[in-house]
């Protein structure tokens, strides 16, 4: 079995929403505190659009982005043409920081992409229906199991209560 687990990581709303006009339809302090403390010393893997939207390589983590732009050239950035190569770099950087995870943070294109490979899924449920353009389907509990639950309560920096979500692989992908 490979020792390097793959992992998503996604905030969805309860209709499934998870971004809009290419940004988060919310803003929620304690989410983003959760997602650095889940991602930092991980490798992470994100599409371009995603990039974008971030603006600026996350410190303490590895940013690999996968774009089909061979000109894509961000310091900070490792480039990558395909899904398949941003995870066998990420599972280079994994094993040189010592780390067992690598970290999918999105979009909703390379989730679809990644879902079949993953191993956990760290789902934290929005609690609201915003309007957006991208969404994320609930786990198949066929296939996912509830291994732990954690409420984040609505802070002075964040528009909705949420409930963090982790989920493992029960069955393999058929
Ligand atoms: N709620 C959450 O947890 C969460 C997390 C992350 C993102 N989001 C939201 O999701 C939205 C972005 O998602 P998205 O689906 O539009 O975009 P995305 O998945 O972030 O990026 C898509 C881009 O990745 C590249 N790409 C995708 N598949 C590829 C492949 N097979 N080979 C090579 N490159 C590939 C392409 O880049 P090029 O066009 O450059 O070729 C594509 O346009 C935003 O609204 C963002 O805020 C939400």
């Amino acid at each position: 079995m490979d020792p390097i687990k793959i992992s998503l990581i996604v905030a969805v709303a309860e209709n499934g929403v998870i971004g809009r006009n290419g940004q988060l339809p919310w803003r929620l302090s304690s989410d983003l505190k959760t997602f650095r403390r889940l991602t930092m010393g991980k490798p992470m893997v994100m599409g371009r659009r995603t990039f974008e939207s971030i603006g600026k390589p996350l410190d303490g983590r590895d940013n690999i982005v996968v774009t089909r732009d061979p000109n894509f050239d961000v310091s900070g950035v490792s480039v990558c043409g395909s899904v398949a190569d941003a995870l066998t770099l990420a599972r280079v950087l994994a094993l040189t920081r010592g780390t067992d995870e690598i970290m999918i943070v999105g979009g909703a294109a390379v989730y679809d992409l990644t879902l079949p490979l993953a191993d956990r899924i760290y789902f934290t449920r929005v609690h609201a229906t915003p309007d957006g353009d991208r969404a994320f389907a609930s786990p198949d509990l066929e296939i996912w199991k509830e291994v732990s639950r954690e409420a984040l309560p609505k802070g002075d920096r964040d528009d909705h209560e949420a409930t963090l979500i982790v989920f493992e692989r029960a069955m393999p992908e058929s």
